[in-house]
């Protein structure tokens, strides 16, 4: 499991939904990073066997950290910038098609 190294007082800290539960998460860190101080093993699965997988690059290269973020699908989530409210699900299997009413 990862953890923050460590949490300046001063820091100002938000609160988001992870498929129904609270979090609460630094402001300035990315959903991926928040995710996995969370203790979330993982942020989706893959479309054929359902194998987890988790954030592995951290710089938008790698896609293995894709979840839905307020509702749009194929988010890179270590791309994405925590904000208050935000809503947060595992991408379960293939991606679907983004509604453009959405995006
Ligand atoms: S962790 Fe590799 S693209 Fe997000």
């Amino acid at each position: 499991m990862l953890k923050r190294l460590h949490i300046e007082q001063q820091q100002k800290m938000l609160t988001i939904d992870f498929e129904g539960n609270t979090l609460e998460v630094c402001a300035g860190e990315t959903v991926a990073a928040a995710i996995l101080a969370a203790g979330a093993e993982y942020t989706r699965t893959t479309a054929i066997s359902g194998a987890h997988r988790a954030p592995y690059c951290q710089m938008g290269i790698c896609f293995e950290c894709l979840m839905e973020i307020d509702g749009v699908p194929n988010r890179q989530a270590c791309m994405v910038e925590v904000r208050e409210g935000m809503k947060v699900n595992r991408q379960y299997g293939a991606r679907g098609l983004v509604d453009e009413k959405n995006v």
